[in-house]
């Protein structure tokens, strides 16, 4: 083994031709997996010393906010833009490193994957606050927030859609129609919002569909992935309970208000 090096085997290609290449990296304290896939891009040779094609991915931020990095990095969803080589190699004792994309998505292309079915959710469950002016808003943004419910949001609203809680549940499959943990989250952040919270209704009856709150098997695998800690089994047990109340409302017509 050569500690003055590390390999980066990368699962690379297109729907349907997708292979392992290897590439070897000179170790560096600095080094993060987006520093090393653009070195790779400078230098597209692989560990046999031949000449391909640059390893495409996504990025954006850089610093862990957007999310468009994420992939599988040594089996574990994470961003690449704080994935430091040295912590990698560190806690998996080898200077080989994994990186595959997600596959709870569609495959674009090597370490690209399509998330738009999460924004999709978002859409489905509402994930805003109106203000098209068909209501009036000024009773509800003029409300005090206090500082305990804040901090709830806060944590939710950091929410960047990156889809790492979507790729650990066993649940986000191809023979289950679940939207997976972050929309639900995203319902209750805009439910508890003095501004959303007028289309509570709406954002419970979305999830009371057969591709909502019901398909989540409770294994708990997206809380502990989750880079912004966000408490997604809190926030499905309460949405849970409000669905349910919700559909009891619905089924005895009683008015939302
Ligand atoms: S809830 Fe966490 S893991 Fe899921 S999309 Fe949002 S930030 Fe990513
Ligand atoms: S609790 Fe389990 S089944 Fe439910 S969304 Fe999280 S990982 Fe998926
Ligand atoms: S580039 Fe935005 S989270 Fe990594």
């Amino acid at each position: 083994m050569n500690k003055e090096k590390y390999t980066l085997r990368i699962y690379r290609g297109v729907p349907g031709n997708q292979y392992w290449e290897e590439f070897e990296l000179e170790r560096s304290a600095s080094a993060n997996v987006i520093s090393s896939l653009m070195a790779i891009q400078t230098n597209p040779i692989n560990k046999e010393g031949k000449a391909t094609t640059p390893v495409a991915w996504e990025q954006g931020c850089l610093e862990e906010v957007c999310g468009s990095c994420s992939m599988l990095v040594n089996g574990r969803p994470r961003q690449a833009c704080t994935a430091l080589i040295e912590d990698i190699i560190n806690e998996g004792c080898s200077t080989t490193i994994t990186l595959a994309p997600f596959t709870k998505f569609p495959l674009v292309r090597d370490l690209c994957v399509d998330r738009t079915k999460m924004f999709e959710s978002l859409k489905k469950v509402r994930a805003w606050v109106s203000v098209d002016g068909t209501w009036d808003t000024t009773k509800q943004f003029g409300q005090k927030v206090g500082p305990e419910v804040q901090e709830a949001l806060y944590v939710l609203s950091t929410c960047m859609t990156c889809g790492c809680c979507s790729e650990s549940c066993p649940q986000v499959n191809d023979h289950s129609p679940f939207i997976g943990p972050a929309p639900v989250s995203q319902a209750r952040l805009f439910n508890a919002h003095p501004g959303g919270e007028y289309e509570k209704p709406e954002r419970l009856r979305a999830l009371l569909d057969e591709d909502g709150i019901s398909g989540c098997g409770n294994a708990q695998n997206c809380a502990k992935v989750c880079p912004k800690k966000i408490p997604l089994t809190e926030s499905i047990a309460l949405i849970g309970k409000e669905t349910m109340k919700q559909a009891i409302k619905d089924a005895l017509k009683l008015p939302d208000t």
